[in-house]
């Protein structure tokens, strides 16, 4: 009996390791009552554009030393000389993950990786970040990636594509669709990450996301991490909406 709770509580943190919450807010003072929050959840904390562009390395540094892992979810696109800059600064900052745009080609994301490996050889403290691709976002329909972006098939035909490629640029994994998780990893192995946001629990609102799953099926269907936010961040009680979650991801 003991055994059995010991398992459940392991297996409840391991699932924990694998949400990541969307600290999508715009100031430091906001990410920092969320934390609160959440305090004692041994989550992976993700900082988007809003928050880095407003609060900067500084609250990496802080998120760091309050313990957390840290995906810094600032999907760079650029020139290859420019991404590879930017990914050593990102990887000097200490963050656990990183992305880029698979878009931007091979020679991109290798550069990405290149840029993240010098760092580390300058800094041996330091662990290789996993570095992963954006593919599609999640709020992209098939409509819109064909009529307005100018791809033609399925989402999940440029998904697959996309993760190739980053595989082959020596990259970790890719930020999918959950829906998308079994196909990606059938094409590029299991232990290639699928990062998946469009998380919603059964009920909630599907804000400005098109392609969701619920937690328990996003990990019956594979996914390494959960992206969470609004279910999390916009709730009455999130801790209580994390510990949901949570649950559900070890039930499955
Ligand atoms: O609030 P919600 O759960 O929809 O938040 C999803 C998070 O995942 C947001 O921070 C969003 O920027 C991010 N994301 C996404 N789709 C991608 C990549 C990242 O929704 N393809």
């Amino acid at each position: 009996m003991a055994n059995e709770e010991d398992q459940q509580v392991k297996n409840r943190e391991e699932m924990a390791g694998r949400l990541m919450v969307a600290l999508d807010v715009p100031d430091v003072a906001q990410a920092r009552l969320l934390i609160e929050k959440l305090k004692g959840i041994p989550c992976y904390m993700k900082v988007g554009m809003q928050l880095f562009y407003a609060a900067g390395p500084d609250f990496i540094r802080e998120l760091k030393a309050r313990g957390y892992s840290v995906f810094l979810d600032v999907k760079m696109h650029d020139i290859p000389n420019t991404v590879r800059g930017g990914a050593e600064s990102l990887t000097l900052l200490g963050v656990d993950m990183f992305n880029v745009h698979a878009a931007g080609g091979k020679t991109m994301m290798a550069a990405a990786l290149e840029g993240a490996t010098k760092a580390v050889s300058q800094q041996p403290s330091l662990q290789l970040p996993l570095i992963i691709a954006v593919t599609q976002l999640t709020s992209t329909s098939q409509e819109t990636m064909n009529a307005e972006i100018g791809i033609d098939g399925t989402v999940t035909d440029t998904v697959v594509r996309y993760a190739k490629l980053a595989a082959e640029a020596g990259l970790h994994g890719v930020v999918a669709s959950p829906q998308e998780s079994a196909v990606i990893a059938a094409a590029c192995g299991p232990k290639f990450r699928t990062v998946t946001p469009g998380i919603r629990p059964a009920g909630a609102s599907m804000d400005d996301q098109s392609r969701v799953m619920t937690p328990g099926q996003a990990i019956r269907q594979g996914s390494h991490f959960l992206v969470v936010g609004r279910p999390i961040t916009a709730a009455a009680d999130p801790r209580q909406a994390a510990l949901t979650i949570i649950e559900e991801m070890s039930q499955a």
